[in-house]
């Protein structure tokens, strides 16, 4: 069996000698990126670079990024659908383009993974009224040894990736397929027809163009080269599984279930699947400093808590219990390449919301032994207030025999889902790219503010986490008491009086390991690459970070602290929002 470890291990170092920098992985929570829940490719933290910032590190760049993507939430449980999962890839910011890009795939499928050539089949951009016919990425593929019947053309439906958001950076794309089955589904098989035969396994995006709020597609500056290969699909595929929770990057956490319930994988696919992917994408959001909630991002990690536990409970385990072992496999897998999950707090966390949720089903069953008749309508009730599955609600009204309609339930499902669509759009409007004044203004902010709170509280203040609205910053920091109204208006004025002196915002490039040695602050340390970047506000603030931020401090207008809450044990949290109307970042 091919590992996932040995993909991993391969991938960085063919394209290291290749002269590209390793980078770590980036959170799964973008920094100071309002626009976006959670980071779904790759190339999500590379986005200022590919718009032409330069990288620290360079102009060509390889790393495994961490991505969530929870649209297909319901489809978990099937052989290949996850939440969390892993992306290799390699940029070239303005360096070399298709032809090393191709070339490059191609050995490393062929010689490094040992595919057999006569199984990959690509596809390239077929043209249209924004882009031209990518003749070239086929010619280039003819050359290296695809032969022509099996290089296909698709339009932008299947061979265009991005923007991530509503803008930002995009382009063609050329797709590489392994011929999984080798079982043609009929006389026009073909790659991209979904029929099971074919599977992508990685994606080389030429991003030439912008697309801008408009819905133009300008020229950037510099045409990049962004790639991805997911690297559990990859794994399965290429070693002839049909089931990707069959390889090394899952087995251990299917086995810690069949531990901890003594079930069978083999007799509770879905139930097992459903955890495992669960379990692994929660250790990892809350790593990342996600706490479980009503709302957007918290609310996407209570989901996912929720449904794991309840597949535990149909695994009739008592889930505050039987989930420990699973986390603890997570942890154990990946810790050697996430350093940060390795730490009790995912454990205690996803402990403390089962315990939540198991009495909310307990009120939920009860409510559901006063309801005499169950309908779609009540069904979709248990589930919006009590958490209840349809599943769930299906098996206790057979219990009453019962029958419930489902398509009412779906009906009522369906409302609600096109509401929460239209509330996320909201976090999604503006793009990916949209690094607009305002987040910039806030984002200097932050600093001021993390240095003034070091100033009159103390230098055991560290930041531990930030988030950027288009109207208010909310900084979380290390501090064991409540502020007092005076130490909140010291900051404050602090904060004012760095904005009236318009300090100018200076960056360098510097050495991390320099950077910490002068003292610069850092919010993660273990985050920044070796050479990184390192904003300075006069004597005043120092900090390790990747950017953007207002040329000078004048540019901000003034600020206010609206609100200090605790934000966890030994925690602090800040909300400030800008004030004067005619210099404010909503100017
Ligand atoms: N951004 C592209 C993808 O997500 C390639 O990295 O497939």
């Amino acid at each position: 069996m091919v590992k996932a470890s040995e993909i991993r291990q391969k991938y960085l170092k063919f394209f290291a000698s290749r002269g590209h920098k390793i980078i770590p992985s980036a959170p799964l929570v973008p920094e100071n990126d309002p626009t976006v829940l959670f980071t779904t490719a790759g190339m999500h933290p590379l986005v200022p670079y590919l718009l032409g910032q330069p990288h620290p590190l360079g102009k060509r760049l390889v790393d495994y990024q961490k991505c969530l993507r929870t649209d297909d939430i319901d489809e978990v449980g099937d052989t290949f659908h996850h939440t969390f999962f892993e992306m290799l890839g390699n940029w070239s910011l303005g360096d070399y383009f298709k032809k090393e890009a191709i070339a490059w795939s191609y050995e490393f499928l062929t010689q490094e993974l040992n595919i057999d050539p006569d199984r990959l089949y690509v596809s390239c951009f077929a043209g249209d009224a924004d882009a031209p016919k990518d003749k070239e990425s086929a010619a280039i593929w003819a050359s290296v040894g695809i032969p022509r019947d099996r290089i296909y053309f698709f339009g932008k439906k299947d061979n265009w990736w991005g923007p991530a958001g509503q803008t930002g950076p995009c382009g063609p794309d050329t797709e590489m397929y392994f011929d999984a089955t080798q079982k043609p589904c009929g006389p026009n098989c073909q790659p991209g027809d979904n029929c099971g035969r074919f599977c992508e396994i990685w994606n080389d995006v030429f991003m030439q163009y912008n697309k801008t709020a408009d819905g133009r597609f300008e020229k950037l500056p510099q045409p990049n080269v962004d790639t991805g290969m997911g690297l559990d699909r990859t794994t399965a595929v290429i070693n002839g599984f049909d089931d990707g929770y069959l390889t090394d990057l899952w087995q251990p956490i299917i086995k810690s279930i069949e531990k901890t319930s003594g079930k069978k994988y083999a007799e509770n696919k879905k139930a097992f699947r459903i955890i495992a992917d669960h379990f692994r994408a929660a250790t990892f959001v809350v790593t990342d400093g996600v706490l479980p909630s009503n709302k957007e991002r918290g609310y996407i990690l209570r989901r996912l808590i929720r449904r794991a536990a309840l597949q535990l409970r149909n695994l009739d385990t008592n889930p505050s219990q039987s989930y420990v072992p699973v986390v603890d496999a997570v942890i154990n897998l990946m810790k050697q390449y996430y350093p940060d999950i390795n730490s009790p707090t995912p454990r205690q966390t996803i402990g403390s919301e089962i315990t939540k949720f198991q009495t909310t089903l307990d009120r939920g069953l009860k409510e559901f032994k006063k309801v005499s008749a169950v309908d779609g309508k009540v069904a979709f009730d248990l589930f919006q207030t009590y958490g209840f599955p349809w599943e769930l609600t299906v098996e206790l009204a057979l219990e009453k025999g019962q029958k419930i309609n489902k398509l009412e339930f779906e009906t009522e499902f369906k409302k609600h889902q096109d509401l929460s669509r239209t509330a996320n759009k909201g976090v999604f409007k503006g793009g990916l790219q949209d690094h607009s004044d305002v987040t910039t203004k806030y984002h200097t902010v932050t600093h001021l503010l993390h240095a003034a709170l070091r100033q009159i509280l103390g230098t055991h203040v560290q930041q531990k986490g930030s988030n950027i609205t288009g109207d208010r910053l909310r900084f979380d920091f290390s501090h064991p008491e409540k502020l007092t109204p005076d130490q909140v208006n010291q900051v404050e004025n602090i904060i004012n009086q760095k904005i009236s002196e318009d300090i100018k915002v200076v960056k360098t490039e510097m050495p991390k390991s320099q950077a910490l040695a002068e003292g610069a602050l850092a919010f993660f340390p273990e985050r920044y690459p070796d050479f990184a970047s390192v904003y300075q506000i006069g004597n005043f603030s120092k900090e390790l970070c990747g950017g953007p931020h207002v040329n000078s401090t004048g540019e901000i207008g003034r600020i206010k602290i609206t609100k200090e809450e605790s934000a966890g044990a030994g925690l602090r949290r800040i909300y400030a929002t800008a004030v004067s109307k005619k210099n404010s970042p909503q100017a």
